[in-house]
């Protein structure tokens, strides 16, 4: 089992300026980090300046997007390729429930995004809201969002996420890795992080706030 992460998903949120005075309010050491990945995911608009300041600042952070085309590059006018994401990400979430319902991703789709990505050398992070959901085969890592806990505040129960974990795990060999996502606080992560089948965490809404989240981060 490698490292558990801990991921900031903005969805629709922040200007470039927000996004920068976020990375300056985060407060990690290499302390709070021992056998952790922190990962932001900004907005395309936010992308190149979150990952140069960064890499200027040598924060312990990654870089993820939260989608990317299902397509090559090439005449598909809005979108933005995997290559095009491999100059600053190392991870794309694919199959986020908000896409799955705000924008029809099916199943089809959403596999030919997870190819396009791993043969781009971007590592999908696959979501799924339950554990009968199909996974396509080149995923590795898996983050279960129930749609009852994203954005309500009534989180899953630590025992229930890490039982469906278990299944997942069970049910598809390739995968090494599954994050619990919805209504996840300071105050309830080490609940699921301390769970045997949870390998991190799929932050949300506790993540637009840097102090919120550098305390998952410590809690994890
Ligand atoms: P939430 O969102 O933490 O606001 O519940 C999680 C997610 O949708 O990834």
């Amino acid at each position: 089992m490698g490292n558990h992460l801990i991921l900031a998903n903005w969805k629709s949120n922040k200007s470039v300026i927000e996004a920068l005075g976020w990375l300056k309010m985060l407060n990690i050491s290499e302390t709070n980090l021992e056998n952790k990945e922190v990962i932001v995911c900004p907005s395309f608009t936010a992308l190149q300046e979150v990952s140069k300041f960064v890499a200027e600042n040598s924060l312990p952070v990654k870089i993820g997007t939260q989608d990317v085309s299902p397509f090559k590059e090439g005449s598909y006018t809005g979108e933005i390729n995997a290559i095009q994401i491999k100059e600053f990400a190392k991870y794309v979430l694919i199959g986020h429930s908000e896409r799955r319902e705000n924008f029809h991703e099916d199943d089809n789709v959403l596999a030919n995004k997870v190819s396009i990505a791993v043969s781009s050398g971007v590592i999908p992070i696959y979501c799924v809201s339950d554990v009968g959901m199909k996974i396509p085969s080149e995923v590795k890592i898996v983050a279960y969002e129930p749609l009852s806990a994203i954005g309500t505040g009534n989180s899953d129960t630590p025992e229930d996420a890490n039982s469906v974990a278990k299944a997942i795990k069970d049910a598809n060999a390739n995968i090494t890795s599954v994050l619990y996502g919805g209504s996840v606080t300071p105050e309830n992560v080490a609940n699921f992080t301390k769970m045997e089948n949870i390998d991190g965490v799929l932050v949300g809404k506790a993540s637009l706030d840097a102090s919120d989240f550098s305390k998952i981060v410590q809690n994890a």
